[in-house]
Order: C-alpha cells, then sequence, then structure tokens
C-alpha cells in the first residue's frame, strides 16, 4: 500500500470537497501585535482567502496596547507575511489584504478602547462591512473577562437572531486551574450565551486529527477490535525540539502540564476513546467526548507521585546545535521550577476501556519533533513458532499526527530464508502520497467553522472543566511539593528517566 496507484483511489473515492466562502464578519482580535496572529492566525486566514473561503466583505480590526497606527500596523504585518506565510499564493493574498485591517492601540482595562472599537465598527458597516463580528480573545486569562465586560458595556455583544451575531472566541489556556476555568465560565455566560463562545483548540483543526473519527468510524475492520480485550495499551506522544523562544513569561505561569494536557492531549485522548456519535453534529461528538472526559480516573495524591512526572530542561544539543537550559531563556526565572516535560499514566473507569493504560507525554527540546498516538494490540500467543516466536512483537497501529502525517500498521512476517524467521514490517499510508502537503496551521478550520457558527470543534464548559478536574489534583501535589531535581533532562533527550520508569514498571516501553 504505498502510492496513490495502488488503492482505490479514483475520482470518486477521494474528490476535494467544494466548500462555500464563510459567512461575512469583521474579526476582531484583542492581543493581535502578540506572536499568534503573525506566526498562526494570520498565516490561516491568508490560506482561507487564497481558497476562496472569506467573503469578500470580511475585515480584521486588531485591539492591542502596543503604539502602533493602522499605517505602522500594516506595515510591521508586511514584514510578518514574509517572514511567516510561506506558500506563495497564500502571501500573495496576505499582502493584498492588508488594507482591510484597522488597528486600534488600547489599553484592555480602559473603555475608551471599546468606545473606539464601537465607532470603527460602525464605520465599516457603512461601508459595506457586515454587523456579524467575532472577537477573538488572543490575551492572557485574566484579561478575558476584563475584555467581555468591556464589550458588554458598549453592547457590543448583543445579537440579533437571524440578522447577525456576536461570537467570541477564547484562546487556550481557559483559566490556569479548575477554580479560575469554573468562574472564567460564569462570568462569561452572564455576558453571552453558550451558543455565542467559542473555545478553542487548534489541534482539532489539524486534518489528521479530525481524521480520527473518520477513520474509527468509515473503517469496519478497526471497531471490533478497538478496546480492552484486544489493545494492551495506548501512547500519545506530542514531542517539540523547540525552547520557549519569546515565550518564557507565558510559560513560566503555565508549564507542559497546562499548556498541552487539558486541551490538546486529553482532546487527542477523547477522540481515540469515545464511543460512536449518533450522529456527525455538534452536540452528539460533544456528548461522546464528554463522557470518556468523565470517565477518566481523577487521581489520589498518591497516584500523582506514582503516576505523573514531571521534568525540566538542562543545556543540551538539538541537531548537533547547543541550545540553553529552560532556566537561561527569555523571561525565565533562573530558579525556575516551572515543568516542560509531563508524562502520565491515566486509566478510563467504562466498559471499552477498563484497565487499559494511557501513557501520555509532551515535552519542549525533545530530540524530534513529533506528535503521534500509539496503540499497542495484545500479544499473540506463540506457541507456534518455538525459537523464532521470542521475535513475535505485539501489533502497532500508530497514527502520525505531525509531521509526515499517516497511518501505519506493524504487523509480523516470516524474513525470507530456509528457517523460520519472523521480523516486523509496516503497511503505511501517507498522506502526502495521496493527497499532496498541504502547509496549514489547524486555524484555519477553527475560524472558518466560527464564521459559520458550527462548535463540532469546540469544547462545552462543562468539558473545559472536566478536563482541568483531571489535571488539579496534580498541580495541587506539585505546588505542595516543589521538585528537587530540575533541570532533570537534557536537552535533545527523551526526558527524565522517572518518564521511562512509569512504563517499565508495567513491563512497557515508549515506542519513540
Ligand atoms: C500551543 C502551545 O497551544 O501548541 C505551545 O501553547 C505548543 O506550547 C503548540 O508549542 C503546539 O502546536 P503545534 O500546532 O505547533 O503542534
Amino acid at each position: 500500500m504505498k502510492k496513490k496507484s495502488n488503492i482505490a483511489c479514483s475520482e470518486k473515492t477521494i474528490s476535494e470537497s467544494k466548500q462555500q466562502p464563510a459567512h461575512p464578519c469583521v474579526l476582531v482580535i484583542f492581543g493581535i501585535a502578540g506572536d499568534l496572529t503573525k506566526r498562526l492566525l494570520y498565516p490561516a486566514i491568508c490560506n482561507l482567502g487564497r481558497r476562496g473561503l472569506l467573503d469578500e466583505n470580511f475585515y480584521i480590526v486588531g485591539v492591542a496596547v502596543e503604539k502602533y497606527t493602522t499605517r505602522t500596523f500594516r506595515a510591521q504585518m508586511e514584514k510578518d507575511v514574509q517572514q511567516f506565510v510561506t506558500d506563495p499564493a497564500d502571501k500573495k493574498f496576505g499582502l493584498a489584504f492588508l488594507n482591510r485591517i484597522f488597528y486600534i492601540a488600547g489599553d484592555f482595562t480602559d473603555k475608551n478602547t471599546y468606545a473606539e472599537l464601537k465607532i470603527k465598527l460602525n464605520k465599516l458597516e457603512e461601508q459595506k462591512a457586515s454587523k456579524n463580528c467575532l472577537f477573538y480573545f488572543a490575551a492572557p486569562p485574566e484579561f478575558i473577562g476584563t475584555i467581555a465586560t468591556g464589550l458588554k458595556n458598549e453592547k457590543l455583544l448583543n445579537e440579533k437572531d437571524g440578522d447577525y451575531f456576536r461570537r467570541i472566541i477564547v484562546e487556550k489556556p481557559f483559566g490556569c486551574d479548575l477554580a479560575s476555568a469554573k468562574s472564567l465560565n460564569q462570568e462569561l455566560l452572564t455576558y453571552v450565551k453558550e451558543k455565542q463562545i467559542f473555545r478553542i483548540d487548534h489541534f482539532l483543526g489539524k486534518e489528521t486529527v479530525q481524521n480520527l473519527l473518520a477513520f474509527r468510524f468509515s473503517n469496519g475492520i478497526f471497531e471490533p477490535i478497538w478496546n480492552r480485550r484486544y489493545i494492551d495499551h495506548v501512547q500519545i506522544t506530542v514531542a517539540e525540539t523547540l525552547g520557549i523562544g519569546l515565550r518564557g513569561a507565558y510559560y513560566e505561569k503555565a508549564g507542559a502540564l497546562r499548556d498541552m494536557i487539558p486541551n490538546h492531549i486529553l482532546q487527542l485522548l477523547s477522540l481515540i476513546t469515545m464511543e460512536p456519535p449518533v450522529a456527525f453534529t455538534a452536540d452528539y461528538i460533544q456528548d461522546e467526548k464528554s463522557k470518556v472526559l468523565h470517565a477518566i480516573q481523577v487521581f489520589t495524591p498518591e497516584q500523582v507521585l506514582h503516576q505523573a512526572v514531571r521534568g525540566q530542561y538542562g543545556s543540551g544539543k538539538i541537531d548537533s546545535v547547543e541550545v540553553p537550559a529552560y532556566r537561561s531563556e527569555k523571561n525565565v526565572n533562573p530558579e525556575s521550577l516551572t515543568e516542560t516535560y509531563v508524562a502520565l499514566k491515566l486509566l478510563l473507569d467504562n466498559w471499552r476501556w477498563l484497565h487499559v493504560p494511557f501513557y501520555l507525554r509532551t515535552g519542549k527540546r525533545l530530540p524530534t519533533r513529533s506528535s503521534e498516538i500509539v496503540i499497542q494490540f495484545k500479544s499473540e500467543p506463540a506457541i507456534l513458532f518455538g525459537g523464532a516466536g521470542k521475535n513475535i512483537m505485539p501489533n502497532l497501529l500508530r497514527i502520525k499526527i505531525q509531521p509526515d502525517e499517516g497511518i501505519s500498521l506493524r504487523f509480523n512476517a516470516k524474513i525470507p530464508g530456509q528457517s523460520l524467521q519472523l521480523g516486523q514490517v509496516d503497511m503505511n499510508f501517507k498522506y502526502s502520497d495521496y493527497f499532496g502537503i498541504e502547509l496549514r496551521t489547524g486555524y484555519e478550520t477553527v475560524l472558518y467553522d466560527c464564521m459559520n457558527g458550527d462548535h463540532t470543534l469546540f469544547e462545552r464548559a462543562e468539558m473545559v472543566e472536566t478536563a482541568w478536574g483531571i489535571i488539579q489534583p496534580i498541580l495541587d501535589v506539585w505546588s505542595a511539593l516543589p521538585p528537587r531535581d530540575f533541570p532533570n533532562y537534557a536537552a535533545g533527550t527523551w526526558g527524565p528517566k522517572e518518564a521511562d520508569n512509569l512504563l517499565n514498571l508495567d513491563d512497557r516501553a515508549w515506542i519513540l
């Protein structure tokens, strides 16, 4: 199963579905001058625009404290497009679109900022812009409530059903623990209805992540064995080679656990473990995801000590290049106790997954960039093969999220020759072989869905709280018992040795 010609890949089976442009709207980005816009949001907008998926009356208004004017901000964006938008056609769109971007310099705590925004939106409306608004909160969690209050006071959040919408998009992290996530939900729900809130997780916009449900529920051969009878355990790895870069100030407060687990990684876990939904619609999918989140065993303090591992990178080498320790990065405390690595062993208390361990790990400055889900099936009895039986390995299904997106199945085969020798081979599917490579960030899909009011890829209030509830005991124990061995892994290695022990104690090992 290698190249396009080998499988049923006719025009009928694989064809790019034709999408319509999204509903018209003005995208208001709070915190537009930050990293997120230039690295991810604007490249995603350029990609949508180039593919004809933005309405012709689409505009962007940015609000941030930095002292730009619209003119100087556009000039800065021009440089950013050159640097961060790699596809030439996307770049062309991005540069041409700059004159549809407006900038308001203002403090989020100042009510004049919102008054000025209202004037700008009214002016744009006179120039045919839509009354639909998407307010994107790309700001630290402590400002979310403040921004919502400012918008509410100017009546900018009132929508009129069937006439125009007002939606808010909240970037992760949604709160910084269970209590703050709950109070943020409560606060937002006093200003807007749940259907107006889009809690964004860009992992869910990645093609391979979306493919998880298609893969599971459109192929009859996997679902019958997708349970505790046949699956030994599951590993989810999100490994990054990058360090903290310019995000030290944010990361010092967040750490790897908050940054990656309650959102991206639990989302992957829920897609892998959920039951089939009644239909592929937002409510039904969210219902099933929510059920598996509720089934995850919440750690006791004792379990935190045995089933959760934290680490922080020291200096080391990535691709033969020396890189500094976390504590030497910009805006990081030289004695920082923030973790840059986390590994967990989770169990689910439900019929399908009882006693199947889920090992999760994520970290910065690991040897390779790789996000992958590995499903290890139970071993077959080896009695038929005599001495060769010792080489039988369990079947592995590997779902590669990024880079080199694809799926492979590892199985045992006879090595050619007179004697019976067994080895492992892979059946490989690579996205690029069938669909070409498209450089997308994941934000394209989630932004497009917000414009169209489709909640399928977003989380409900209660789901965000359940996810925080799962990691809260870890946060509590870790803050009560500060680590004494940081830094405990060198950049360019696979994390602290305790992470290996987590699996070795169960007679298992990380599959790299
Ligand atoms: C972000 C985290 O949400 O996801 C980052 O804050 C992380 O720390 C990033 O690097 C990973 O996303 P991607 O799309 O680059 O794999």
